[in-house]
């Protein structure tokens, strides 16, 4: 395709060159100091949604100083994320976050992402995964030998626990059942204190002791202490036990040197948030959606009356459970656990039939393009059977990426997705989740989509289907 002529003239921005000038009145208007951050501020979702309804596929955007294009075109997307992957990096917001994930797999870049992600993908092959199955279930059923029929738990919560105690388990053989209460408060403050610097762009040093930057540094102490613990446990007992965390211990580079364990901390951190808070929220927002559509409720049921008659799942049922798996695919097209992706070209870099100049950066959103009418049917609908005629394979490839895409597609990507159906199918069959009158649930944009207080839901057992549950209620 020819690419699109830039005006004549000398004098372009000195990161946008002339991009700025060529699409000078596109884009929605902002405030001359602060651009577009109020709006943003004020409802992140909906201004993303209506910049690129209103102005179309790439649509630049101003939050103080910082310029972005926000795009929305799958083909330019999966030009940013696959065919010029080399030409990015990772956005500002993730880099930004270095005080906490250190250089670990999530915000590293270049050679040396690359080599650690060589070094951590074998603890992700398929046969691999498939061994962890069985703990997931296993954690999930002793969740659920904890709940009572007619008691209100918030489900948030309950999912966050299970994935950090799953994810822990299966990656690190460490039981953390004793601290997903300090991991999970740790990362709830990461988390609004993230909302917190994203809206005041003109950032403060993290180094200043403001009240928010010192609750920050002792969150990060905390996490540090567990996983430091585990780590230094692991190397007093000595023995390969063939997990994640063995791997990385083992591991050695060109030169025969060995992980520091300042960045084995970094890379067993990045996995333990990014391992458990995405799976956690896509639970959650899928049993709302499922609160709301009893119609869907009833055949997921349905589905796994006929399929398990009773007894726990297995990974051999995942082939027999597609309404369950098209549930999930469906949750989290309409709540995105990761609602954005950003990056920076480190280098000038074509973007479709534009010309993106080195320190550009560009804003992907799942959640906007999630629910875009070209792609997407009554888009906002909750519909599991849009997914059941090969949907997938007729979008566009980069229409539906709730785990990215290219060299840098979330390495988590096929336990997240065994987890999520393994889990909903392991509660499902026993529990019918009802949400609690008066309580909302706003969708709340950090850098995972949370719901900003919760999700209250009253537990009602489902009677029970086969002989062996007959007999526990009979007893
Ligand atoms: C529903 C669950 C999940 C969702 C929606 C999700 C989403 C994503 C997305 C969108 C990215 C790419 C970010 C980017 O390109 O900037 C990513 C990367 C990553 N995810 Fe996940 N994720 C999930 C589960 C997991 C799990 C279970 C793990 C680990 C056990 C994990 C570990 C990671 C890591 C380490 C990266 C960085 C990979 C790299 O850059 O090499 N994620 N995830």
């Amino acid at each position: 395709m020819a690419r699109a002529t830039l005006p004549p003239g000398p004098k372009g921005h000195p990161l946008w060159g002339n991009l700025s000038d060529f699409r000078r009145d596109r884009g929605p208007k902002g405030h001359p100091l602060w651009g577009n951050l109020s709006d943003f501020r004020r409802d992140r979702l909906g201004f993303l949604t209506r910049a690129a309804r209103d102005w179309g596929d790439v649509v630049p955007l101003r939050f103080g100083p910082r310029r972005l294009l926000l795009v929305s075109d799958p083909a330019l997307i999966e030009s940013v994320l696959v065919a010029n992957s080399r030409h990015f990096v990772k956005g500002a917001g993730l880099r930004r976050n270095r005080h906490v994930f250190g250089n670990g797999l999530l915000v590293s870049d270049g050679d040396f992402w690359r080599r650690q992600r060589r070094l951590a993908q074998p603890a992700f092959h398929r046969q691999r995964i498939a061994a962890y199955a069985d703990t997931m279930v296993a954690y999930t059923e002793r969740l659920l030998a904890g709940w009572r029929d007619g008691e209100t738990r918030d489900l948030h919560e309950e999912m966050m626990g299970l994935t950090l105690e799953i994810v822990a388990k299966t990656l690190f053989d460490a039981d953390v059942t004793g601290d997903v209460r300090a991991v999970g408060d740790a990362l709830d403050l990461l988390m609004t204190s993230f909302t917190a610097r994203m809206n005041l762009t003109l950032l403060l040093p993290e180094s200043l002791p403001t009240p928010t930057n010192r609750r920050l540094r002792e969150a990060v102490a905390r996490l540090d202490a567990i996983v430091f613990g585990i780590i230094e446990r692991r190397r007093a007992g000595g023995e390969d036990r063939g997990d994640l965390l063995s791997m990385l211990l083992q591991a050695r580079d060109e030169d025969g040197g060995r992980m520091t364990d300042r960045q084995l901390r970094d890379e067993a951190l990045t996995l333990f948030a990014a391992g458990h808070e995405t799976t956690g929220l896509a639970l959650t927002w899928t049993f709302y959606l499922l609160a709301q559509h009893p119609a869907a409720e009833a055949k997921l049921a349905a589905e796994l009356d006929a399929v398990l008659g009773g007894r726990a799942p297995t990974l051999e049922d995942r082939p027999n459970l597609p309404y369950t798996e098209q549930v999930v695919t469906e949750a989290m097209r309409l709540y995105p656990p990761a609602w954005t992706i950003g990056r920076e070209a480190v280098a000038d870099c074509p973007l479709g039939p534009y010309q993106l100049p080195k320190g550009g950066a560009v804003l992907m959103s799942q959640w906007v393009v999630h629910r875009d009418p070209r792609w997407f049917d009554r888009p906002d609908e909750f519909d599991p059977d849009r997914w059941a005629d090969g949907l997938a394979k007729r979008l566009p490839r980069f229409a539906y990426f709730p785990f990215g895409g290219g060299p840098r597609v979330c390495i988590g990507n096929t336990f997240a997705q065994m987890e999520a159906t393994l889990l909903l199918a392991t509660i499902a069959r026993r529990y019918r989740l009802a949400l609690v009158p008066g309580r909302p649930v706003v969708p709340a944009p950090s850098i995972t989509l949370r719901p900003k207080h919760g999700l209250r839901v009253t537990l009602h057992e489902r009677a029970p289907r086969s002989a062996d549950r007959l007999a526990r209620t009979a007893s």
